[in-house]
């Protein structure tokens, strides 16, 4: 049985392209809903040129209220019915109670190789820090930040000349690997890691 994917995005969403373009064929999932935080978020433009149901959920009215925001979030994912959550480039921090309804069903990209470089600003961390490499990684998300067990990894070399932003396309370039290579796994029911070099 297929199972049903909503993308949760705050950007450009090109993750959630990889990831839509992805499930077609023999693939175990389908994505039913990209949300957004935001009516702007560059991502429902291009989820509907896909055929795919994009919507959005303002954060702004709810002025910190963070768990009323989940709630609004909640409510519009479960229209949706869907059995996975995928966050691509979603920059909310969601509350213990949000990560709870959904644990076990959730899953993000973040661009560090974690357990190093939680939070922001990844790339220009490993790039002071003096690494040789960097990369990304997918994870089920559990209630602290970037935290929650490791489904998959992507390594790419920190070159010589590199700046943030050389080094984040590089990365970017393998998240758009990496991401569907997981989901496919994890919607088939296998959550045994993977690790790509690029
Ligand atoms: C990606 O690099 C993703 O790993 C990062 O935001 C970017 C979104 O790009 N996510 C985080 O930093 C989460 N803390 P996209 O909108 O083009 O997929």
């Amino acid at each position: 049985m297929s199972r049903r994917v909503a993308i949760l995005v705050s950007g450009g969403g090109s993750n959630m392209v990889a990831l839509v373009k992805s499930m077609t064929g023999d693939h175990p999932a389908r994505p039913v809903l990209v949300l957004a935080n935001s009516a702007d978020a560059g991502g429902l433009v291009r989820a509907r040129e896909l055929g795919v149901e994009a919507d959005h959920v303002d954060h702004r009215p709810f002025k910190g209220d963070r768990p009323a925001f989940e709630d609004a979030l909640h409510a519009r994912l479960l229209q949706a019915e869907p059995d996975i959550l995928c966050l691509a480039g979603f920059m909310r921090v969601l509350t213990e109670g949000f990560v709870s309804r959904w644990q076990g069903r959730m899953l993000n990209i973040h661009p560090s190789l974690l357990p190093k470089y939680r939070g922001l600003h990844t790339h220009a961390r490993a790039l002071e820090a003096g690494e040789t490499e960097h990369g990304c990684t997918v994870h089920e998300v559990t209630p602290e930040l970037d935290e929650g067990p490791i489904l998959g990894q992507a390594r790419v070399p920190v070159l010589p000349g590199d700046t943030p932003d050389l080094l984040a396309a590089r990365v970017l370039e393998q998240e758009h690997r990496l991401y569907p290579a997981v989901l496919r796994r994890f919607a088939a029911g296998d959550r045994s890691r993977i690790d790509l070099a690029a």
